[in-house]
């Protein structure tokens, strides 16, 4: 495995991992900006008559297609390994099962092929798909919500990470997925609780936690309670209650603390993009709410990640390694999987 260099004025092709949950994904990416391809393989059927991610079922997913991932990836990109600069693997926060099979991989393909091994925070990544938008212009705040973290993190320079605030308890897409549930959606359940909300209306008026409070934390298990004693009462008494608007009341909470955190972060942190990022960042609701509160604001503009990009991929994992690559970030054959990996440690080498 090689060590200690660096992008060269030519192309610069990264074969970028992600294992980290339920999809297995491998993508071919130019100079940390440009996807030559992004195979992405969803286990999403198989983990849906659980109602969640098994992560036992998960790692064998990923072995069975993992090598497809990088033949197609490979394919689709017209390279070859020999036309590869380094090769990067999301080694945490994740399923530490799921984690191992895309360290496996990129380890034994970067040992084969003699390439430089980045290590990439899958966190990191999903800000990083912003980078298919536009430059990431510093310093920059991002609002990442996804299935397992909710975070607003300010970033003074490209390699640069900061948690200024972050959920207490459940994350948001972990609440949509479980209010899904209750109305019977499959996992995940976050797309349809937002189609929902776009018919129906806020009747219900849940609580909308810490919204006021003089911090950037979140906290959205008092809103999922209450949710489900609302849904709950009503079973008992054999009302029925409108879906939509069920949905409509638990997004616009969700949203207006969000929203609110955001805006409260902006006016402490001056930065020059918000960044909207992770699997919830698809939500329309959010996406239009973040637009309209941006629109008046001078300074800072609104970068929300590629709908397609919002989702685990490995695009997202290849841009934010091609930062990595320019600071010396590597590892080497001894790399494991940290399922519960911190953000702070993008600034130094893996040791
Ligand atoms: O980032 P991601 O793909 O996986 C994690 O790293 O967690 O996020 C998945 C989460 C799921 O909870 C899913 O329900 C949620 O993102 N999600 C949404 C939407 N699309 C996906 N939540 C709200 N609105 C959506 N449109
Ligand atoms: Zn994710």
């Amino acid at each position: 495995m090689k060590e200690g260099v660096s992008p060269t004025d030519k192309r610069n092709l990264i074969l970028a991992f992600e294992s980290s949950c339920d999809e297995t994904s491998v993508a071919v990416i130019e100079d940390g900006h440009k996807i030559l391809s992004n195979i992405v393989a969803t286990q999403i059927k198989s983990h849906q008559r659980f109602g969640g991610v098994v992560p036992e079922v998960a790692s064998r997913h990923h072995i069975e297609e993992v090598t497809l991932c990088i033949a197609d990836a490979l394919s689709e990109a017209q390279v070859g390994y020999d036309d590869l600069d380094a090769v990067a693997v999301t080694y945490g926060p994740g399923l530490v099962g799921a984690l191992l099979i895309g360290v496996t991989a990129a380890k034994t393909v970067a040992f084969a092929h003699n390439l430089p091994l980045i290590p990439v925070n899958h966190m990191a990544g999903h800000i990083y798909a912003a980078r298919y938008v536009e430059p990431i212009e510093f310093p920059a705040m991002a609002l990442l919500v996804s299935g397992g973290h909710t975070e607003l993190v300010y970033m003074p320079a490209e390699n640069e990470f900061e948690i200024i605030g972050e959920t207490r308890d459940d994350a948001a897409g972990e609440a949509y997925d479980k209010v899904g549930r209750v109305m019977g959606v499959n996992y995940p359940a976050g797309k349809t609780v937002d189609e929902w909300a776009h018919q129906g209306h806020d009747t219900f008026k849940f609580p909308r936690a810490m919204e006021k409070d003089d911090n950037f934390d979140f906290s959205f298990s008092g809103l999922k309670s209450a949710f489900i004693n609302t849904t709950h009462h009503a079973d008992q008494i054999g009302e029925k209650l409108n879906k939509q608007d069920l949905s409509a009341s638990f997004q616009q909470a969700v949203v207006d603390v969000l929203a609110e955190k955001t805006q409260r972060a902006l006016a402490d942190y001056p930065v020059n993009q918000l960044i909207l990022a992770g699997g919830v960042a698809a939500n329309q609701g959010l996406r239009e709410r973040l637009e309209r509160d941006l629109s008046s604001n001078p300074t800072t503009h609104l970068v929300k990640a590629p709908l397609k990009l919002c989702g685990d991929n490995a695009a997202m994992i290849g841009a934010f390694a091609y930062v990595a690559f320019k600071h010396g970030v590597f590892a080497d054959a001894t790399l494991n999987a940290d399922p519960s990996l911190e953000f702070d440690w993008v600034a130094d080498p893996v040791k």
